[in-house]
């Protein structure tokens, strides 16, 4: 399938990042992925597919980055359709050991990274008359767990983002939407929330008793960035196995 929409997406050197630009990628949207980090195994993947993939170095928080980034992507597409903020932070701090700085960080990647880069995108998408604003958010904005109360916050700090900026861009043909995945198997979890057990004990909340895997996100994805979806907006989907029932 080809498609004209542009597809930017953070945090896509691994995890669900990378996940979503090649699930992206492979159904034709020419994809830009903004990462501090190396992106070579996701253009490799990419390339596998035949798709297009612009590896972009930024810091979702620098705005000067930012500012660069946006205009990488122009130079290289022309446009910008679709914006995936996924970069983001959820390391398990008991509330009580929470510093200001730990705070800081949390916030700073999750919640003004998502405000700058939409930000910088939606003259483009305003542009366009159309797109597709989707923010990744978490499960935790549900279950609160105890050992995430800066993560959770943010999270449902950009869950409010999500609802107020669909109300501020409907007009223009883009939409505003959240996904939020329960623990998914990515390196970063595996390392800090599916430690020591994490992953079984969530798996025992769930109606589906197996551990998430990055791919159970994609159908959702497609179906918000989908054109026949121009009605949906606003909304949070919660993509858990039904740890959490909203
Ligand atoms: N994995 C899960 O179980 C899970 C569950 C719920 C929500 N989430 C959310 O999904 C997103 C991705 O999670 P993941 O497990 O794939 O994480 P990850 O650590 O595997 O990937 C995060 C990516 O973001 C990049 N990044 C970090 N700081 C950045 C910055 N300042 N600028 C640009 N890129 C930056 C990293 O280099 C990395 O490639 C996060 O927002 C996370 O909160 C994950």
């Amino acid at each position: 399938m080809q498609t004209n929409r542009i597809a930017v997406v953070t945090g896509a050197a691994r995890g669900l990042g990378q996940e979503f630009a090649v699930a992206l990628a492979a159904r034709g949207y020419p994809v830009a992925g903004w990462d501090i980090a190396d992106q070579a195994e996701t253009a490799e993947r990419i390339a596998h597919t035949g798709g297009e993939f612009l590896p972009v170095k930024a810091d979702v928080t620098e705005p000067a980055q930012v500012r660069a980034a946006i205009a990488a992507v122009i130079r290289k597409f022309g446009a910008v359709h679709i914006v995936v903020n996924n970069a983001g932070i959820y390391p398990p701090i008991p509330f009580e050991k929470t510093t200001i700085d730990d705070w800081h960080r949390i916030m700073r990647l999750n919640l003004d990274g998502p405000f700058l880069v939409t930000g910088a995108a939606l003259p483009h998408l305003k542009a366009s008359g159309w797109g597709r604003i989707v923010n990744i958010v978490s499960a935790v904005v549900f279950l609160g767990p105890p050992d995430l109360v800066a993560y959770t916050t943010s999270k449902a700090g950009l869950v409010g983002f999500t609802r107020a900026l669909a109300n501020a861009v409907g007009a223009d043909g883009i939409t505003v939407n959240a996904i939020s995945p329960g623990l998914a198997s990515t390196e970063t979890a595996a390392r800090t929330t599916g430690a020591d057990g994490g992953f079984e004990r969530v798996r025992a909340m769930q109606a589906i008793p197996r551990t998430e895997s990055p791919a159970d996100l994609i159908s959702t994805l497609l179906y918000v960035c989908a054109d026949g979806s121009g009605f949906l907006t606003g909304q949070t989907i919660n993509v858990d196995g039904g740890s959490a029932f909203v």
